[in-house]
Order: C-alpha cells, then structure tokens, then sequence
C-alpha cells in the first residue's frame, strides 16, 4: 500500500509524486517549507485533506529553521511562512485550516522554549494526518448507507486515499460499501485537463480490486439517460455556509445532470472542507491554471500555438442539486445553512 504523505524519522515530509501516476511510483522528500510548497503548486501533492496535511507539514518543516528565542517574534516568522504556503492554490480551505491549526498549537504552547514549541506543532502536523484517515473511515461508515448493493457509481476527479491522508472522501464511501460485502461498481471521469480520474482514481480502485470503468468527461449524460449510473459521489475542495459546493471542474454538470435523470448526488468531505465564512458558493476563489495543461498533453501540444484558453480548475455546484453531504461527523442533509451549522458546533 502506499503513503501519500507522511513525516519520516529523519524528520522529513516524504510524499508519492502524484504527477508520475500511473506510470511511476516514486516518492520525493521535501526537507524544507520551500520544497512543500514547490510540491503543492505542482500537483505532486494535490486534493483539498492531503494539501491540508502538506501546508501542515510543511510549516512544521518551517518552524524548525526558525532561528530566535521569543514566541512574539517566532508566532510573526511562523504566520509569514504560513503565508507562503497559502499562497499555494487557493480554492481548497483545508490548506488555510491545516496552517491556521499549526498557529493555534504554537500559541498553546507558547509558554515553552522555542524548541518545545517546535516539537510540539511537528506532533500537530502528524496527528492532523492521522485524524484525517480516521475522519476517511468515519466518513465511509457514515456514507456507504448511500450506495445500494448493485450500485453502479459515478465519481469525479480523485477524491480517494491519493487526495488525503489515507482511504479518501469519495472513494472511502465507495470503499466502505465494498468491504462492507456490497457489490459496487465505479464510473471514473477522466477529469481533463490534469486527469485526475484517469490517472489516479483508476489506478487506486484498480489497486483495490473494486470494478472500474474509465469515461471520458463528455460520457457521463448518456450513461445517466440509459439508466447506466444509480449515484454520483464527488469529493470538495470547500463547502459554504448553505451547503454549495466547490470541487474540480466540471462537477456541476454532473450535478445538474443528476437531477435531470433522478440521480442521487452526493458529496464527502470532512468537516475541515467546511468554510463558515462564507456565505454562499459566489465567495469561493476558482483557482485558474496555466493554460499548457489545455493546449499540451503529455508534453505533446494538442491546439493551436496562440489560441486563446481559459482554465479555471473547479466549479460551484450550487446546495440545491445535493442530495447529501456525508461528512466526518454526521450526514448533512437539505436545508444546508441549519444542517451543516448543526454538524459544526456539535461537540
Ligand atoms: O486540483 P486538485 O486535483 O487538487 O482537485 C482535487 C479535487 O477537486 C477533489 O475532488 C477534492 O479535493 C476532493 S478530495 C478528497
């Protein structure tokens, strides 16, 4: 089985190069802030939990290279280097989460010596991934009532153990109906441009044993309309205060199509995915990347040098198309503002 990312005994972040799947399995070792944040601006490490693990990890990594006595002085460094990391991608709020909960624990501790502290807030960074893979089963446990023995299942991008810590949102709904003993089979969206589906969620259910059939992106309203897709279930990379919903691009189609055929369509996401402040879907800045990952495919150009191309890499599916969001904590049904506000401040 492999790690997506995990802090080594050498006190390193090692993490699988999700850029190389299917074709490599290799690993890279970030030894400083500036190689964490090198690796989630390009994808190496991607997937709202696992870049909330990495910014994590990466500040722990910060922290220890910063050289004074005083917390005052240490919390101000630490904030900027966290900082640098948010500046990474900034659609998924579990990466401004996971930074924001490293400065917590370092203003816990803050009447220890400055080494103590950084002992401490690398601690955080590993109890952060270990509760992530924990909240994963919860949130299996809690979902897979979702999926009828049968189901055949359509996911999106990857939302699996690749894009958290361990086990996934999406993909660990699906994986806990099928170690559950229900016969469940996924339609993957290969996910243009980075095609996350076809390299990365193929690959685990693959892995898995789970039965897998690769579409393009353009495929999904005919399967829906001959009856061929029984539930949608997508990952999110932040979640409203009346439950709309930002994921990768091309989400929202499915959504809509969803509806238009009587399809259940639901979301997994773990309650650090929830972002309280905001107030609606409209709030959530859509990451837009270089317009290559359009125009070239595997190095090898594909459309016209010159031509005009936008890419904004997620989507907003508006809380009206969901029929849940199965999270960490419980299930969220509509109305969202009350649901998910009932979920957050349970103890
Ligand atoms: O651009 P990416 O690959 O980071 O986008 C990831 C997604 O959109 C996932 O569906 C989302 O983060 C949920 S992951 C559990």
């Amino acid at each position: 089985m492999f790690q997506t990312i995990e802090w080594t005994s050498a006190g390193t972040v090692r993490l699988i190069d999700q850029r190389k799947l299917p074709v490599e399995e290799v690993y890279v070792e970030c030894r400083d802030l500036a190689d964490v944040a090198h690796a989630i601006r390009t994808m190496q490490i991607r997937g709202a939990p696992a870049i909330g693990v990495a910014g994590a990890m990466g500040l722990a990594l910060g922290a220890k290279t910063i050289r004074t006595d005083g917390f005052a002085a240490f919390f101000e460094e630490l904030s900027r280097r966290g900082e640098e990391l948010l500046r990474t991608r900034p659609t998924a709020v579990n990466l401004a989460w996971g930074i924001e909960r490293m400065k917590r624990c370092a203003e816990k501790n803050r009447d220890l010596h400055v080494p103590g502290i950084v002992q401490a807030l690398i601690q955080e960074a590993q109890a952060i991934r270990e509760e992530d893979i924990r909240g994963n089963r919860q949130m299996g446990e809690y979902g897979k009532a979702f999926i009828p023995d049968g189901a055949a299942v359509l996911t999106h991008c990857n939302a699996g153990a690749l894009a958290t810590a361990g086990y996934g949102t999406a993909l660990g709904v699906i994986r806990a109906a099928h170690a559950a003993g229900k016969r469940v089979s996924v339609w993957v969206d290969e996910t243009r441009p980075f095609l996350q589906g076809a390299r990365l969620t193929a690959w685990e259910l693959q892995k898995d044993g789970i039965a897998v059939t690769l579409i393009t992106d353009n495929m999904a309203g005919h399967l829906m309309q001959r009856g061929r897709i029984d539930l949608v279930i997508v990952g999110a990379d932040r979640i409203a205060r009346n439950g709309d919903v930002a994921n990768k691009i091309g989400t929202y189609m499915l959504a809509v199509l969803a509806k238009e055929h009587g399809i259940p369509f639901c979301v997994a996401a773990p309650m650090s995915t929830l972002d309280l402040s905001l107030k609606a879907g409209d709030e959530i800045p859509i990451e837009e990347r270089s317009p290559e990952e359009v125009t070239t495919w595997a190095g090898i150009r594909i459309a016209p040098v010159g031509i005009s191309v936008v890419n904004p890499v997620f989507d907003v599916t508006p809380a009206r198309y969901i029929t849940a969001i199965i999270t960490d904590r419980g299930v969220a049904r509509p109305p969202y503002g009350a649901s998910l506000e009932a979920l957050a401040t349970r103890a």
